[in-house]
């Protein structure tokens, strides 16, 4: 089964509660959290209270991507709040195996995250041995509604091709410019998890059950 991650990057924030309500039915899917915090990328979006605010008002799982300098900071003070998955980046300032093995004693699902121009060849084979998702960025980080990166398909060839090799079973998401035009050729490349904002977002409520399926087709 393929999981789709709506990104509320996307939604309507002043009315979040009602945005999180409207995807209470739909089957395999996680909340994908932004973090940004205006150092790693130029952008600024929310913290702690709103994380924990909203974790309050789903039960889907929710999945957090961190694109701060100093994610460790994040796994103290959201230690307490049920994230499904916690994402930081390898090109953020953190130790990657202190920051896996620290955040796995707080959250089922730990993932990396590597930037378009940033090679696969940077995880080492312990470090996926460790990691229970990869996350690779088909945009630069820090906005949505960019265009997707078609040099994101050579990348995940590389992992699934490791992800084979090393017998793992990690995730593979892919971030940025996700829709319809380009959902199929990447589940047939091997990802499993599609993170996608403005195409799930962008018709309103009423669209998005069938748009999160249009992506799983
Ligand atoms: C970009 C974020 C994405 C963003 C994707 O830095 O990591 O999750 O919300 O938005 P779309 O799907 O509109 O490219
Ligand atoms: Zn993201």
């Amino acid at each position: 089964m393929i999981t789709i991650s709506p990104s509320l990057l996307s939604c309507d924030f002043l009315n979040i509660e009602s945005e999180l309500r409207a995807f209470d039915d739909i089957k395999d899917m996680w909340f994908h959290l932004d973090i940004m915090d205006g150092h790693f990328v130029p952008n600024l979006t929310f913290g702690h209270p709103i994380i924990e605010k909203i974790s309050k008002k789903t039960k889907q799982k929710l999945d957090a991507h961190f694109m701060v300098l100093n994610p460790e900071f994040y796994i103290d003070t959201l230690k307490d709040v049920p994230l499904y998955n916690f994402t930081f980046h390898f090109e953020s300032n953190a130790n990657p195996e202190h920051l896996v093995k620290k955040a796995k004693g707080h959250f089922p699902s730990v993932g990396i995250s590597i930037k378009p121009r940033t090679p696969v060849s940077v995880l080492s084979d312990e470090l996926l041995k460790s990691l229970d998702l990869v996350l690779l960025m088909s945009v630069e980080p820090g906005f949505g509604g960019q265009a997707f990166m078609e040099l994101v398909y050579d990348k995940i060839d590389q992992l699934e091709k490791r992800r084979k090799e090393l017998g793992l079973k990690f995730v593979i998401q892919v971030d940025g410019g996700v829709s319809d035009k380009n959902a199929s050729k990447l589940i047939a490349h091997g990802v499993n998890n599609l993170v996608a904002g403005s195409y799930v977002f962008k018709e309103g409520p009423s669209k998005y059950s069938e748009k999160i399926e249009s992506l799983r087709k």
